[in-house]
């Protein structure tokens, strides 16, 4: 117990450790509770008990992409698609600002129908309607200029997990066409344009090892986002995948303590990914250093079909239910929900 609790410690302190000793404490239970208690504490000196609210708006299920693990891929012939038009998207907002969201997530597959025109046009319009909120756009991955040309219609946030750092493991995870070259060039992309960034992996991803998982974390010491989505991978049985275990609740709680101390600042993301693998995940991954929840702004009607895994919570809520049932939750552990943009404290306030 003592060799672990220097671990945590020294991690804790100097927000690194060398890999055998990350890969020891990724690869037992033994320092779980230490690892909590620790980031727990680092979480509310930066943040205190805040959490934050980012208000999700999965716009659009159709994709472009094969991605093996993900249930919106273009092969799947099942699933029955959707799009929300601008209108529809400004009422999401309208209801979400209403409520006390004051960051707006679009969200959506890489979907051509949107073009550039189409994205700024939406941007703009938010934009103008609420200059007090945040606008985070998760499209994937587009040339720089279309990325710039979102940043000057007003988006300020981008989440594109990297997925995993690896580039065999990467290849694993995706068809020959899409590289992991590319999706690294679009985060520093995005960096350098000015946006507030968010990268991530999916905890047990098909065929990932501690190796990977060391990858990952080193990638993001490269990178130093300002926000790490991370959850557990969920089998969909229309995907190459479906015969692939689902990862683990455990080794999710124990990465989000590890980054919340080799990241002390960063926002991350109690997901729902976390709360369809156990009916308290979410409260457990605030209690293990997140602070941010994500509720759903779509209308009722399409939040089925956004179907990215099996299983999904919260398909059935209004947006206001979402709200109340979450901000209950984030009480119950001794946090309470806030109404801000809630922007990243790089600095111990
Ligand atoms: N198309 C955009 C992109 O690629 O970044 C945004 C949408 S994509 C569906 C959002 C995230 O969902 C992915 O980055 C991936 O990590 C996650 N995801 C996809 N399939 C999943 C699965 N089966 N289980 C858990 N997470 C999954
Ligand atoms: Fe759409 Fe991966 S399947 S980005």
């Amino acid at each position: 117990m003592n060799e672990y609790k220097q671990l945590v410690t020294t991690l804790r302190e100097t927000q690194d450790l060398p890999s055998e000793a990350l890969r020891s404490l990724l690869e037992t239970d033994a320092a779980d509770a230490l690892l909590r208690e620790a980031a727990e504490e680092v979480r509310r000196q930066y943040y205190g008990d805040a959490v934050y609210l980012r208000g999700l708006i999965e716009f659009t299920n159709y994709c472009k992409n094969d991605c093996y693990y993900c249930g919106i891929r273009h092969g799947n012939r099942e699933a029955t698609r959707y799009r929300l038009s601008q209108e529809e998207i400004l009422s999401c907002c309208r209801e979400g600002y209403a409520l006390g969201f004051r960051t707006f997530v679009l969200q959506g597959g890489e979907d051509p129908y949107y073009t550039d025109e189409k994205i700024c046009s939406i941007v703009s319009a938010i934009r103008t309607a609420y200059p007090d909120c945040a606008i985070t756009l998760s499209i994937g991955e587009k040339p720089r200029a279309s990325y710039q040309a979102y940043f000057d219609a007003g988006a300020n946030r981008y989440l594109l997990r990297h997925e995993t750092a690896t580039e065999a493991h990467y290849r694993k995870l995706h068809p020959d066409n899409m590289s992991l070259s590319n999706r690294k060039r679009c985060l520093f992309d995005l960096k350098e344009i000015g946006y507030q960034v968010g990268a991530g992996i999916m905890v047990g991803s098909p065929y990932q090892t501690t190796e990977h998982l060391l990858a990952d974390l080193r990638f993001l010491q490269e990178l130093s986002p300002d926000m790490i989505g991370i959850g557990p991978y969920l089998t969909h049985a229309e995907t190459p995948f479906c015969d692939q275990p689902n990862g683990s609740l455990a080794l999710t709680l124990r990465l989000l303590s590890i980054l919340r101390l080799m990241f002390p600042y960063v926002l991350l993301p109690a997901t729902t990914a976390l709360g369809t693998i156990h009916p308290q995940g979410r409260e457990l991954g605030l209690r293990a250093g997140a602070n941010v929840v994500m509720p759903n702004l779509s209308p009722v009607g399409v939040r089925e079909l956004y179907q990215l895994y099996e299983n999904k919570i919260c398909t059935g809520e209004e947006a206001a239910q979402c709200r109340g049932c979450l901000e209950r939750r984030v009480l119950s552990v001794g946090y309470h929900v806030v109404t801000d943009i809630g922007n990243v404290r790089r600095e111990k306030p």
